[in-house]
């Protein structure tokens, strides 16, 4: 028997303030556009917001339905409207924040498994690393370098190879 360990390594900043300017300004874009999110039944109000290689801005946000399972995740939104908007364009950074009347957005949220699964498809799709950055609408601000890091053992393309 052999144990295996798995671990990553992300930074933590005590608030938007100590973020370079590039990621404060996605950020604040962010969490200004949680107000666009359609979350009548959860209440949970989650923005994801993509800088682009090109330099571009591209949101996405919560879009919940009387059928509970129809709603779709902030980054799935974002990443359907990245697709077609900007077809082969690589992302660089996406910022997601969330604000809530019912919880406090005092700390930073991170992506369900159903996305963490389709940001992972992003990467591989585009061959290139996605930065997360994550917080609520004070409080610390994780950076994840990497989406893949929030998903081990992955289900990825590689196992369908014939
Ligand atoms: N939600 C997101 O948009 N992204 C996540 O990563 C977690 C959850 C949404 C789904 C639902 O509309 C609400 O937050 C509460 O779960």
């Amino acid at each position: 028997m052999e144990e295996r360990n798995y671990g990553f390594s992300y930074q933590v900043y005590a608030s938007s303030k100590e973020l370079n300017a590039d990621d404060a300004a996605l950020l604040e874009k962010a969490r200004a556009v949680t107000v666009e999110a359609y979350a009548p039944y959860s209440n949970f109000h989650v923005s994801a917001v993509a800088l682009m290689e090109n330099g571009a801005i591209v949101t996405g946000t919560n879009q919940e339905n009387a059928s509970y399972p129809v709603g779709i995740c902030a980054e799935r939104s974002l990443l359907a409207s990245v697709a077609a908007l900007h077809p082969g364009i690589r992302i660089s950074s996406i910022a997601i924040s969330y604000n809530s009347k019912d919880v406090v957005s005092d700390h930073p949220v991170s992506p369900c498994g159903m996305c963490r699964q389709a940001l992972l498809e992003y990467e591989n799709r585009l061959e290139h690393p996605i930065r997360l950055i994550l917080a609520g609408m004070t409080g610390e601000v994780f950076i994840i370098p990497k989406a893949d890091q929030l998903l081990p053992f992955a289900f990825t393309k590689e196992e369908l190879k014939k």
